[in-house]
């Protein structure tokens, strides 16, 4: 094994080991509404789910880094979702892969990424802001709660109202989605991403007090 102290390291030292040890991460295409009522687009994959009473997940927003073109100024997803309290979580398959990944380009604030990328935008129920008609899953959310963890980065806690489902994947009867048949895919560091196809099934035994060993 090879050690690494994280202390004395600088932000993006830190970023890439932590960022290369975590994964596959889920990615979240989340869609905003800006002042103006343009649509926004923008992955995150420092996203999880935390709860689901409340049903809450988080997602880590940073500012614009130094070498961005907008350096230090919040993202427009953060923006719009502190000044509109809604947003939505659009789940990311390999079929949209690029495109979402293109909605990180640094577009003008005025350009819509959905719409420079040919995602198609369709209405949500309980927010005001559009899915991605094209993802497997969308939830609405509205704001829970903003920690700034630090002038850098936000943590923003999302409270899912509602899911739209691709009709193949929820099974209604049941209220389960079809675990086989969802694919997302996950990112690992830097550019690169795995599919989820290739399954394993592993469950957890029952520990058999008269046995005194879990249950083989
Ligand atoms: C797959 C992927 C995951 C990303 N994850 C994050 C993230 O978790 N947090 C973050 O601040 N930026 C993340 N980014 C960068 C943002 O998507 C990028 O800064 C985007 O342009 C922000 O757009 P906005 O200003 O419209 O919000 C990610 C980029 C990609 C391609």
């Amino acid at each position: 094994m090879q050690y690494v102290s994280l202390q004395g390291l600088d932000r993006m030292q830190k970023y890439w080991l932590i960022t290369g040890s975590v994964g596959p991460r889920p990615v979240a295409l989340v869609t905003t509404l800006g002042a103006d009522g343009l649509c926004n687009a923008a992955p995150f994959s420092a996203f999880n789910y935390m709860g689901e009473d409340p049903p809450l997940f988080v997602i880590a927003i940073d500012r614009y880094g130094e070498e961005s073109h907008r350096p230090g100024e919040a993202k427009d997803t953060l923006r719009n979702i502190l000044e509109r309290r809604e947003f939505v979580v659009n789940m990311v398959d390999e079929p949209i892969l690029e495109q979402a990944v293109h909605c990180a380009t640094d577009y003008p604030a005025q350009v819509s990424e959905a719409e420079a990328n040919g995602l198609a935008l369709a209405p949500c129920t309980q927010v005001a802001v559009p899915r991605i008609a094209q993802a497997p899953i969308a939830w609405e959310a509205r704001l829970f709660k903003v920690l700034d963890l630090s002038a850098q980065r936000s943590i923003v806690f999302g409270e899912i109202l509602a899911m739209h489902f691709r009709d193949d994947l929820l099974d209604r009867e049941r209220l389960r989605v079809d675990v086989e048949r969802f694919a997302p895919v996950g990112r690992l560091g830097g550019p690169n991403y795995t599919r989820s196809t290739d399954r394993l099934r592993v469950r957890v035994p029952t520990f058999l007090q008269a046995a005194g060993k879990p249950r083989e």
